[in-house]
C-alpha cells in the first residue's frame, strides 16, 4: 500500500518581536496575567504589507529545500488560514503566483486552528489515491491586522501571533512510514463561540461604513467555552486514535499539540496521565498562530534534531468552528 509522507518541511516567523510588556503599553494587561493565563511570552507581528501568502513563501522555501525537490515539482497547493490575503479569491492563488506555479490546482481550507490537519489529511487521501505527488500544504497568518488592542479586545489579542508553516507531501513505499492516520471533526452549534461576524452576506450590502465601524470587525470569543470544549474533545480524539490504531501512549515520542494555552495541553497530558514534557510548546515565542502553529512546532522539532527517523508522533489541535482532530505519522 503507498502512504504518504512529510518529505519536506519549513517555516517562517516575521522578525518584530511584540512582548507582553509591549501590549502592555496599548492595554489594561500584565505580562504576569498573559504568562499564568496562557504560557505565552511574546508573539511575531508582520509589517503593514505583508500578506500571510509572504510568509507562507519563506516557509515553503524551506519545505522544498528540505524535501530535496525543486518548486516546479509541485503540483497541488493547500493553504490553510483564517487570515486570508483578501476575502476572495483563495490565498492559495496569491501563493501559487509567488510561486509561478502556474496551472497548478490550487485549494484554500477554512478549518482555523486544526487547518492545518485537515490540510494533510487532504493531501494524504490525494497522495495515496495516485492523483497527485507532491502536495504543498501551508498553515499562515497574519492576525495581527484584525485583532484590537484596546481593553474590549484583550482577551483575544494577547493571545495571538503571525507565522507561517508549511509541508511536502509525498508518497512513500514504506508501508510503516508516514502519515498512518488522520481523524477529524466538527460541530458547527458552537460556530458562533469564537468567529468575525463582519463579513455578514445576508445583508445587502454585506459590509458597510456602519457595521465596519462596530465591535463586528473584530474576533469575538467566549474563552471559557473554547476552553472547557477543547480539553474534553482533544482528549477524546488522543484515545480514539490510540484504540483505532491499537497502540497506547507509552508508544508516541511527541504530542505536537495546537499552541493555544499551555494551560489546556498540561491539563490534557494530566487527564491522559502521559508526562507534561511530551507535549511540546513553542507558544511562549509565538502565541496562538492558528493554521501555522502546529507546521512551525514540528519543524522547530525537527531542526532541533529532536526528531529521528521511525519516531511516531501525534499531532493533536482544536479550534473555532468548532473542529478537532488528530494525525498520527511516523517520522
Ligand atoms: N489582561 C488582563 N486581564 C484580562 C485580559 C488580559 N489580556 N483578558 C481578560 N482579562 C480579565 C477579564 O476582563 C476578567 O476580568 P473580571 O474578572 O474583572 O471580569 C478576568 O481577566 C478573567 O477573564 P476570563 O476571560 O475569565 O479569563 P480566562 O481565565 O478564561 O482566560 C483566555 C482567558 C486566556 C482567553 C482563556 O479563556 C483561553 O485561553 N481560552 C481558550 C482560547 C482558545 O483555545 N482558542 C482556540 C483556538 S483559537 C482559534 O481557533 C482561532
Amino acid at each position: 500500500m503507498t502512504r504518504s509522507f512529510i518529505a519536506g518541511i519549513g517555516s517562517y516567523v516575521p522578525p518584530k518581536r511584540v512582548t507582553n510588556d509591549d501590549l502592555a503599553k496599548l492595554m489594561t494587561t500584565s505580562d504576569e496575567w498573559i504568562h499564568l493565563r496562557t504560557g505565552i511570552r511574546e508573539r511575531r507581528f508582520a509589517e503593514p504589507g505583508v500578506y500571510c501568502s509572504d510568509l507562507a513563501l519563506k516557509a515553503v522555501e524551506q519545505a522544498v529545500a528540505d524535501a530535496d525537490i525543486s518548486v516546479g515539482d509541485i503540483d497541488f497547493i493547500i493553504f490553510a488560514t483564517l487570515s486570508p490575503d483578501h476575502f476572495f479569491p483563495g490565498t492559495a492563488c496569491y501563493l501559487q503566483a509567488k510561486l509561478g506555479l502556474e496551472g497548478v490546482p490550487c485549494l484554500d481550507v477554512r478549518n482555523q486552528c486544526t487547518g492545518f490537519m485537515y490540510s494533510l489529511a487532504v493531501a494524504d487521501a490525494f497522495v495515496r489515491s495516485g492523483m497527485y505527488r507532491r502536495v504543498l500544504v501551508v498553515g499562515s497568518e497574519v492576525h495581527s491586522s484584525g485583532l484590537d488592542f484596546s481593553d474590549a479586545g484583550r482577551d483575544v489579542s494577547v493571545i495571538f501571533g503571525d507565522g507561517a508553516g508549511a509541508a511536502i507531501v509525498s508518497p512513500c513505499d514504506d508501508p510503516n512510514r508516514g502519515i498512518l492516520y488522520n481523524e477529524l471533526h466538527a460541530d458547527g452549534r458552537f460556530a458562533k463561540a469564537l468567529c468575525v461576524d463582519l463579513f455578514d452576506i445576508s445583508r445587502k450590502p454585506f459590509m458597510s461604513p456602519e457595521t465596519a465601524s462596530t465591535r463586528e470587525i473584530w474576533p469575538s470569543m467566549n474563552g471559557k467555552k473554547v476552553f472547557k470544549h477543547a480539553i474534553v474533545r482533544l482528549i477524546e480524539v488522543f484515545k480514539s486514535t490510540l484504540e483505532a490504531q491499537g497502540i497506547t501512549a507509552e508508544d508516541i515520542k511527541y504530542i505536537i499539540p495546537h499552541q493555544a494555552n499551555k494551560r489546556i495541553n498540561q491539563i490534557v497530558a494530566d487527564k491522559l496521565e502521559i508526562p507534561r514534557e511530551k507535549f511540546l510548546h513553542n507558544m511562549q515565542h509565538y502565541g496562538n498562530t492558528t493554521a501555522a502553529s502546529i507546521p512551525l512546532l514540528l519543524d522547530e522539532t525537527y531542526r532541533a534534531g529532536k526528531i529521528e527517523p521511525g519516531d511516531l508522533l501525534m499531532l493533536i489541535g482544536f479550534g473555532s468552528g468548532f473542529t478537532w482532530g488528530a494525525t498520527l505519522l511516523r517520522w
